[in-house]
């Protein structure tokens, strides 16, 4: 030790270890990053209780991003430069962590985002890795084949016609990964349309869709734009299926959408409640909040461990360590499915689930392994 002073100092070792949480609190998609907040708190008040870690408690501090890529930008410049958090978790959506990348990078802070399923949120398009950021989720190229496998060999249909938010980098990268993987199973996409998040009429675009008479409708966004849009498709009589994506779930969408609008739909998501490696989340989870966990929650427990497990794997909150540590992440049992970073990509393989709304509530299909 240089310094005789054996007590801590004012630097980011003092005291707490503290992590910064960049997430959708308020804004058009607010329960997800509400879900991720719960389980992550949850995941720490626990390691707190069992005496912290590195002797330390953790100390959780968030910043609204307000479901926007702007805000996201600031409140990941705020949490690691005002705050000094050793670590990031967020943001939920993938527009919203790109936007978060490049400060976590230019800082040298490791993000991990649970559950931004786009492919540039760890790789750019040309190649190079973002050796700062990790995810707990699987993939859109992965996620868009299933749904389409989904229509292509379940609904034994060909014929699809997608409805995309044309500002969100999810949902464009799901509908791409979708409409080429239902061209190359020898179907057609009868009609690709376009709306922006935050509208509220879809029926113009609706009767377009209606009338290039798909056998089943892709709406690869989030809960608050595909309750209305299935809730105003179902009123302009389309009765075929509609399928989507993860960014669905959430408890807002059957009161959007209404219970009955929601029979004949079907999304691809994380995980399933009753899987014996999820249920004592969901039990935990359900004794503190009163309500059930959705796959927000559950990816966001499981980037809170993966973090607690790495600063633990690294006896240090220095972040270089704690990305080396991250990046050698192997067979860590996550509550949505074990979970093996990637050197290369910094991407999990994951499997998925299929999901069937019936009266409003969440059945499951099936899983779907990689
Ligand atoms: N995958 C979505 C995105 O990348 C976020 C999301 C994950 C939404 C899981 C719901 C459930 O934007």
């Amino acid at each position: 030790l240089v310094s005789g002073c054996g007590s801590t100092t004012a630097s980011k070792d003092s005291g707490n270890i503290k992590i910064g949480g960049d997430l959708e609190l308020s804004g058009n998609v607010a329960t997800f990053g509400q879900s991720v907040l719960n389980a992550v708190n949850l995941a720490f008040e626990d390691q707190n209780k069992k005496g912290g870690v590195l002797g330390k408690q953790i100390q959780f501090i968030t910043a609204d991003n307000k479901s926007d890529a702007g805000e996201s930008t600031s409140a990941i410049t705020k949490l690691i430069t005002q705050d000094n958090v050793v670590a990031v978790l967020g943001a939920v959506t993938s527009s919203n962590t790109k936007a978060a990348v490049p400060v976590a990078t230019d800082n040298k802070i490791p993000l991990i985002t649970p559950t931004a399923t786009n492919a540039e949120v760890t790789v750019n398009k040309d190649g190079s890795l973002n050796s700062w950021v990790f995810r707990s989720c699987f993939l859109d190229p992965f996620q868009g084949k299933v749904a389409a496998n989904f229509v292509l060999n379940t609904l034994k249909v060909k014929n699809a016609a997608v409805f995309i938010d044309q500002k969100d980098d999810y949902s464009k990268g799901l509908a791409a990964e979708f409409s080429k993987d239902i061209k190359a199973g020898g179907g057609t996409i009868t009609d690709t349309e376009n709306y922006v998040g935050g509208d509220k009429d879809f029926k113009a675009t609706l009767t377009r869709i209606k009338a290039s008479n798909p056998d089943v409708v892709f709406v690869p966004g989030y809960y608050n734009e595909v309750g209305l849009i299935v809730k105003q498709g179902r009123e302009l009589g389309i009765t075929v299926p509609f399928v989507g994506g993860d960014g669905w779930d959430s408890a807002k969408l059957p009161e959007l959408a209404g219970a009955a609008n929601l029979n004949n739909t079907y999304f691809v998501n994380h995980m399933w409640a009753d899987d014996p490696a999820t249920k004592p989340f969901v039990e935990a989870y359900k004794a503190k909040y009163n309500t059930e966990p959705d796959a927000l929650a559950a990816l966001g427990y499981d980037a809170a461990e993966m973090l607690i497990s790495a600063i633990k794997t690294a006896g240090s909150t220095n972040a270089e360590k704690i990305r080396t540590a991250l990046e050698n992440t192997k067979d860590f049992k996550g509550v949505t499915g074990v979970i093996s970073v990637d050197p290369k990509t910094h991407n999990p393989v994951k499997s998925a689930v299929i999901i069937k709304m019936v009266d409003g509530k969440k059945t499951l299909l099936t899983h779907v392994n990689p």
